[in-house]
């Protein structure tokens, strides 16, 4: 396959429309439309399977419209099957804070934007606490782009078909900082198996990716189940200020 019709494939701009053997430039003017061109299913056997690394290769080189495109077409894992609009991302594409939650639940799912449920508006609400607002200085986002039927937890085969649109997009708006809310976020970001509470508790030197650090907080939804914990969150958030004004 080549780059071109692999990028097609990966946007989700497939079919691809080829020429039939034996029809020149020559005598296409002679044939009748349909004999010109065939489309190439993506269901067919002679198509090369696309690897996972030729896949993250593809999308480490999307621009931001084309990975908006790519997500929203994705069908690399089960949950695009049940899913109502995937959800790329919202905010400012030159940030100075990303902000990295779970997954869409049922609100995200059927407007295409991450956090607008009530842990939504808690987010928000912590972010203007400390003078930010989602679409001025900030961009959110989620590690799974696609909800989870019945907001179950992200399965390991679901966040490593997802983590190359992560990936491409903290390269794309090269955050200052990224605020990874609950496990999900932080244990992708930091490639680690820990409890929030051990990943909140890390050194500087070891939470940081590419260089840029990462403040791990809890997870919106968590606080609203268990307020008394929102007294950390907010030293989360001073943590932040304070490394990112
Ligand atoms: N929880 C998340 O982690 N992300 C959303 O977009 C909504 C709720």
């Amino acid at each position: 396959m080549t780059r071109r019709e692999v990028i097609l494939r990966e946007m989700g701009l497939t079919p691809i429309w080829v020429n039939h053997p034996g029809v020149t430039e020559a005598t296409v003017d002679e044939l009748p439309a349909p004999m010109v061109a065939t489309v190439v299913s993506p269901e067919r056997s002679d198509e090369p399977e696309q690897s996972a690394a030729d896949r993250e290769a593809v999308i480490a080189g999307l621009t931001w419209d084309e990975l908006v495109a790519s997500i929203a077409a994705c069908t690399a894992c089960k949950l695009c099957n049940t899913r109502t609009n995937a959800v790329p991302g919202v905010g400012d594409r030159s940030p100075s804070w990303m902000v990295i939650g779970e997954a869409p639940g049922e609100n995200e799912d059927k407007l295409g934007e991450p956090f607008v449920g009530k842990a939504g508006q808690l987010l928000d609400a912590m972010l203007v606490a400390v003078g930010k607002k989602r679409a001025d200085g900030v961009y959110i986002a989620n590690v799974i782009k696609c909800r989870p039927p019945g907001n179950r937890n992200p399965e390991p085969d679901e966040i490593a078909a997802c983590t190359p649109y992560l990936k491409r997009q903290i390269a794309l708006a090269q955050p200052k900082l990224l605020l990874a809310a609950g496990k999900f976020a932080a244990q992708t970001l930091l490639n680690r198996d820990d409890t929030v509470g051990a990943m909140r508790a890390l050194p500087a030197a070891s939470s940081q990716r590419d260089g840029v650090p990462i403040v791990v907080t809890y997870h919106p939804s968590y606080l609203l189940r268990s307020p008394l914990e929102k007294a950390k969150a907010w030293d989360d958030l001073m943590k932040a200020k304070a490394l990112v004004a």
